[in-house]
């Protein structure tokens, strides 16, 4: 089956062709230079760069995935900003219609729990952690199309806590890249930042850590930069790997997980990335890490989701744009 992916449900503008679970394409034209200068993603914006954008994406997606006709064509329609979102979904039914094919509406995070599969074979029952600058969301998958959240953010999503403490280092938008570069010169034992960890739920909470480096930084004046920088920021992404980290491994264990896959923005994160594996490969799973372009917002996720919905024994509907979809089970 051969899948047109279309994904606007923030700053990304993404299309992919995916085949059988191989991608043909994955065309992602970033709108971050545009939202630089705010400090975050303006929604207003960000409809009119997708409307500018999309239809050279879906063009390059499709020439750069050859000929071959196509089967369906799927769309994100949530969760998201609305216009955003509207973009995309316009865009895609007006093709599907055109094309004389389905359109499917799929949801966002399960892009980004499913993302793995295109580049592993997963195994059964897994624990999904998606984390980005919108959520923060530990999964229980069953098997596809069959989810339970388990935890979420109690405040800010784990990128956003990236993104506003980039800010408080001075850095630039959006944070995550930034503090990340940085961190690899810096020691991690620099600051003893906390690890907040929530006993006795599976929810995460970023405002106190972040509340945290405000107070380290009120109290040790002076220039952040150099070695300072490059210590606070190692030591930042530590607290928050390290606190991203156990609570995925020890979901694992206790639902009995055979695979850990992670998805979203911050799971480009290198420390992350590195501690997932050690941490988890220690507690005897396999960690399934997809590629970064898989894991920031794309969409190739989107196609390879539509095409396991139209492979489903339910009719999926091509939906509603919706800004607020949850992550809930098919059947
Ligand atoms: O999934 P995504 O591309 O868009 C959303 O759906 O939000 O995630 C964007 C978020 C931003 O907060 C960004 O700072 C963070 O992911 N991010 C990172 C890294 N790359 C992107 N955070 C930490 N380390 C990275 N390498
Ligand atoms: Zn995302």
């Amino acid at each position: 089956m051969r899948v047109l992916g279309i994904e606007t449900s923030c700053d990304d503008t993404s299309a992919a062709v995916v085949s059988d679970g191989r991608v043909l394409s994955n065309v992602v034209s970033s709108q971050a230079a545009v939202h630089r200068p705010f400090r975050g993603v303006v929604p207003e914006l960000a409809s009119r760069q997708h409307l500018a954008r999309i239809g050279p994406v879906v063009e390059r997606a499709l020439s750069e995935a050859g000929r071959g006709r196509l089967d369906a064509v799927a769309y994100t329609r949530g969760p998201g900003l609305m216009g955003p979102l509207l973009v995309g979904k316009v865009a895609g039914q007006t093709l599907a219609r055109l094309l004389g094919v389905r359109a499917v509406g799929v949801n966002h995070l399960e892009g980004h729990v499913l993302a793995a599969g295109l580049e592993h074979r997963l195994r059964w029952p897994l624990i999904a952690l998606v984390v980005s600058g919108g959520h923060t969301e530990l999964v229980l998958a069953r098997a596809p199309g069959r989810y339970r959240v388990l935890g979420r953010t109690r405040d800010d999503a784990a990128g956003e806590a990236y993104d506003k403490v980039a800010r408080l280092f001075g850095l630039g938008y959006p944070g995550g890249p930034e503090i990340d570069e940085r961190a690899a010169k810096g020691d991690p034992g620099a600051v003893d930042f906390p690890r907040p960890s929530l006993e006795g739920s599976w929810d995460f909470s970023f405002s106190g850590l972040k509340t945290s480096v405000l107070y380290h930084l009120r109290d040790h004046p002076g220039p952040v930069r150099g070695k300072r920088l490059a210590g606070l920021c190692a030591s930042f992404q530590e607290a928050v790997a390290e606190t991203l980290v156990d609570k995925t491994v020890a979901a694992a264990k206790r639902f009995g997980a055979k695979d850990i896959v992670i998805g979203g923005g911050v799971a480009a994160n290198s420390r992350l990335r590195a501690l997932m594996g050690e941490r988890a490969r220690a507690a005897g799973f396999a960690v399934r890490l997809p590629s970064r372009l898989l894991c920031t917002d794309n969409a190739a996720m989107i196609a390879h989701v539509g095409a396991l919905l139209l492979r489903g024994r339910r009719a999926p509907r091509a939906g509603r744009a919706d800004p607020a979809l949850a992550l809930s089970s098919w059947a």
